[in-house]
């Protein structure tokens, strides 16, 4: 007997009252067909095109340094491994970024960068400052890994508008599975929550595919969200690198990632959710298909051509060849092609942060 009735219902339940139970969650991740994704899909893009219509939100990718202290198993930059190249942008190489980033119609610029310690708060919030003043109508964002709840009020202070930390796997023990001893999960959690008290437009996400995750996991992460209520939420199938401990682990699938993009739209109509680099990577076709299951951000690549092929998270990573200078135009097409219109816009949250701030 076909599943498939009990788990259409749950979907139109899905999207009439934006939570399911995280057994209800499971099942519906572990009963997936082709059927059912056509259903979800339907319904994310009808959602969002009733709050987004057909804009798709641009956001600027500055990939500040490749230097990390920490040592995440599944990450290219992560510090034991010996063979990645290290660079790290002059805060006058970012305000350029940014200044072509201006030029090319982005305004929202992403700061994202392993956890570097020479970018103190000492040197990022004179830098904030610099973009700000520069660039009155234009939202930074942070992706800086954890720091404390002083320097993230600081930073905010400095004028960052938005804060990007993955979560990435909402239970503890596979959190350890991915990540040495040192970094702990209940850290992440609180880092999470202080940025939304501080308040940042805040965004999680996680990993889709990751070593030992489980659909019982991914159900977890899906509850944790609905439950957190994030501004913005990153997924990407997880893609294994040569020079790490999972390089032998298989990539997730992009399918799956859709199938979970559709998901998160029903379960909040306005988050902001990119259709990732690393969906691109796996699929040639791959960023095309997230906003076709419902997210409605991407992230192109600002960082000078000269520094893409070293900030080199996973295998393969698209966009670091000499022809991807202009991805913010390739982005444009791509998404013209299917529909779409990428606009020039700060692109928050529609109804504005305060619908979503603490309604925990
Ligand atoms: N595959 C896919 N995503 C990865 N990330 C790090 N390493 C990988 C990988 N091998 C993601 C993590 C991190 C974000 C910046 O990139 O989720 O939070
Ligand atoms: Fe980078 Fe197409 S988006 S080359």
């Amino acid at each position: 007997m076909s599943a498939t009735p009990e788990l259409l219902g749950l979907i139109e339940r899905l999207e009439c009252e934006h939570s399911l139970s995280e057994a209800e969650y499971a099942r519906l991740i572990d009963g997936r067909t082709p059927e059912l994704a056509d259903a979800l899909r339907e319904r994310a893009v009808r959602v969002r095109k009733e709050i987004y219509g057909n804009a798709v939100f641009v956001r600027g990718l500055i990939e500040l340094s490749s230097w990390c202290k920490n040592d995440c198993r599944y990450c290219g930059i992560r510090r034991s491994n010996d063979k990645a190249e290290r660079y790290r942008l002059t805060p006058e190489d970012i305000l350029a970024c940014c200044r072509e980033g201006w030029d090319l119609g982005f305004r929202t610029f992403v700061l994202q960068g392993g956890e570097d310690p020479w970018f103190t708060d000492e040197r990022l919030v004179p830098l904030l400052q610099s973009i700000k003043a520069e660039f009155p109508d234009c939202a930074v964002t942070l992706s800086l890994g954890e720091r404390s709840r002083e320097s993230y009020q600081r930073l905010f202070e400095a004028g960052a508008d938005r804060y990007l930390l993955r979560h990435e796997t909402a239970d503890a023990e596979h959190y350890w599975k991915l990540h040495p001893r040192e970094l702990s999960w209940q850290h992440r959690m609180d880092c999470l929550r202080a940025l939304k008290e501080i308040g940042y437009q805040v965004g999680c996400g996680f990993m889709v595919g990751s070593p030992y995750q489980t659909s019982a996991q991914l159900a977890k992460d899906l509850k944790f969200i609905e439950q957190f209520r994030p501004h913005m939420c990153g997924i990407g199938p997880f893609i294994p690198h040569k020079d790490t401990p999972f390089r032998d682990e298989p990539a997730g699938s992009v399918e799956l990632t859709c199938y979970l993009l559709s998901i998160l739209r029903l379960i909040q109509p306005n988050l902001l959710l990119p259709s990732t680099t690393a969906l691109g990577t796996l699929d040639p076709q791959g960023r095309e298909k997230g906003i076709l299951a419902g997210a409605n951000v991407v992230m192109p690549n600002l960082s000078p051509v000269s520094v893409r092929k070293k900030y080199m998270l996973y295998d393969n990573k698209i966009c670091t060849g000499d022809e991807s200078a202009q991805c913010r135009s390739c982005l444009s097409l791509r998404m013209a092609s299917i529909g779409y219109e990428v606009v020039t816009s700060r692109g928050d949250p529609a109804g504005g942060i305060e619908g979503i701030r603490n309604s925990e």
